[in-house]
């Protein structure tokens, strides 16, 4: 289908967490391949994966040191190449993360670039003397500290957005970005249909390596983190060139029939994010929009996002709903792991017009992780493992990533059907309860509510492709969101029911039919949390 981007649904995998099955209590393709039916059954269109490149590991596999291979850990490329076609001979999509901004420091160019100044790959990598004895310039990361990495061998500092063992490649070099459009392209040689692209709005630095201007902003947000430690990002974030880049990337892609498709981890307003997709569609294909990551759960908060989506990302645009993914708490935690909640959220995101993101596990409401900062082995919460989990709470920062990367939950035994032997990161609470086994025997499960609503979707024209409006004599009701999807020949209303009181709608059953309810309660009422489809006859 042309523009099958457009109507897809992605579901996310981060592979160390979803199956193992040679026992060493890490996730492997193995594992994937042989839960493809699961997700298939479930309604998901398109797969993305985090990265299993080859990598030291040290976040993770964000930190990349051969491109072109499969970490051992995961299996081999052959594996790789079996697990594309059987997604492929499943009809579902499969997109890779790719990460253009920077490499491991274990990668071979790196090694290179850091062994002298005179190598003929210093230029991969942005370098730079300091200034009396002090970094060149107050270019502050992403995660909060100088992100100039002193090398005392070559005497000059090197430059990471994210992390020191993480070195950002340079772009300025043609070099660069021949060698990483390759990389690219092998990908897409093989058939994978597109790229989740990791932090693609650092990837350009300014050239003359000005100061970052101040900001009153301390804490980043999960859609703000162009603001933050005190500094605006002007010149290490979402530089012009960046969405040049994205312009150049999507050439790439649509030279290939079976339209490869992007979508970009880039942070910044509105008008940042236009900018990624292009003017004229000729940029990245989607951003991921991160405002549901900070939800109020209230009608008049996602009403306000629909029309705000519908004034700055109209059609043919197509927002993203993502209430989570690997770098954040748990959307269901967030609303103290309350199912009929979750269920309302799920609603929400499979029937409003965009681009819906599920991380794995939100489908059975599996919880965060219960692991202390101190005790992560993740490196950002390495990093800050003096801060007790307390003060991170109260200040809303996210510091122990574990704990919503924790294994997947498949059924109720010891080691929940994941592993025989033990897990690389403990389990989620509760996990004799929020279990796939468990929930796809009951009715009732927040997994058949996604199952449902993911299968109307792909076979309602509106609901995967139609416009939306919000219902008129609803636009002020403090607890009822309604709103209306039409395409050609089939017109849906939804209703959501936020508040805690049961609600009568009363729709004239002449013209319309019940199509979907969650909770099945009375035809005319709403019960607290539920969420109702109608059918225009
Ligand atoms: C963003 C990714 O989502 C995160 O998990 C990773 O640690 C950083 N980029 C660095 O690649
Ligand atoms: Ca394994």
């Amino acid at each position: 289908m042309k523009h099958w981007w457009k109507h897809t649904t992605i579901y996310q995998i981060y592979p160390r967490s979803f199956q193992d099955t040679n026992g060493d209590g890490i996730g492997d393709i193995q594992g994937l391949l042989s839960r493809l039916d699961y997700l298939k059954d479930l309604g998901i269109e398109t797969i993305w994966i985090s990265p299993m490149y080859k990598s030291p590991g040290k976040d993770f596999g964000y930190d990349i040191s051969d491109y072109c291979a499969i970490d051992p850990l995961f299996g081999t490329l052959d594996e790789a190449i079996e697990l594309i076609r059987a997604v492929h001979e499943r009809k579902m999509k499969i997109v890779f993360d790719m990460v253009l901004n920077h490499t491991s420091n274990e990668h071979v160019w790196f090694q290179e670039s850091s062994s002298s100044i005179s190598n003929a790959k210093r230029d991969y990598y942005i370098w730079k003397k300091g200034k009396n004895n002090q970094p060149p310039n107050n270019w502050i990361s992403m995660v909060g500290k100088s992100g100039w990495n002193f090398d005392p061998k070559t005497n000059e500092y090197y430059y990471s957005n994210f992390l020191s063992f993480q070195p950002d490649l340079n772009y300025r070099n043609p070099k660069v970005k021949e060698e990483m459009f390759q990389v690219m392209r092998f990908w897409l040689d093989k058939g994978v249909d597109g790229f989740r692209l990791d932090i693609f709005n650092s990837i350009y630095k300014d050239e003359g390596f000005l100061d970052n201007p101040f900001s009153f902003r301390y804490l980043p947000t999960p859609d703000n983190n162009d603001e933050a430690y005190f500094q605006e990002k002007k010149h290490t974030l979402n530089l012009p060139e960046n969405f040049e880049l994205a312009k150049e990337v999507r050439s790439l892609t649509e030279s290939y029939p079976h339209e490869p498709f992007l979508i970009g981890e880039v942070s910044g307003n509105d008008k940042v994010l236009k900018g990624f997709l292009g003017e004229k569609e000729d940029g990245l294909n989607l951003v991921f929009q991160f405002e549901l990551i900070d939800f109020q759960f209230r009608a008049d908060f996602f009403r306000k996002i629909i029309a705000k989506n519908e004034l700055e990302f109209p059609a043919p645009f197509q927002p993203t709903y993502v209430f989570g993914n690997h770098d954040q708490k748990r959307s269901i935690s967030k609303v103290g792991g309350d199912v009929q909640k979750a269920k309302l959220l799920a609603f929400f995101q499979l029937t409003a017009r965009g681009i819906p993101v599920i991380y794995y596990g939100e489908e059975i409401g599996m919880l965060e992780g219960t692991v202390p900062n101190h005790k992560g082995l993740d490196p950002i919460a390495q990093q800050n493992r003096w801060v007790p989990d307390w003060l991170s709470n109260l200040l809303g920062i996210y510091l122990n990533r574990d704990n919503c990367r924790t294994p997947m939950t498949w059924d109720d035994s010891p080691n929940a059907g994941f592993t025989s032997a033990n897990p690389w990161n403990s389990y989620s609470p509760e996990t004799k309860l929020r279990n796939v086994k468990k929930e796809t025997v009951d009715p009732s499960s927040l997994l058949n509510l996604y199952q449902k609503l993911l299968h109307l979707r792909k076979s309602e024209a509106s609901l995967h492709g139609g416009s939306i409006s919000l219902l008129e004599g609803w636009r002020d009701d403090k607890d009822i969101l309604a709103y209306e999807r039409i395409a050609m020949g089939s017109q849906i209303q939804v209703y959501l029911n936020f508040g805690n009181v049961g609600r009568e709608i009363r729709f004239d059953s002449s013209q319309y039919d019940p199509l979907y309810k969650s909770n099945a309660s009375e035809l005319f009422l709403l019960e607290p949390y539920e969420g109702m489809l109608l059918r225009k006859k």
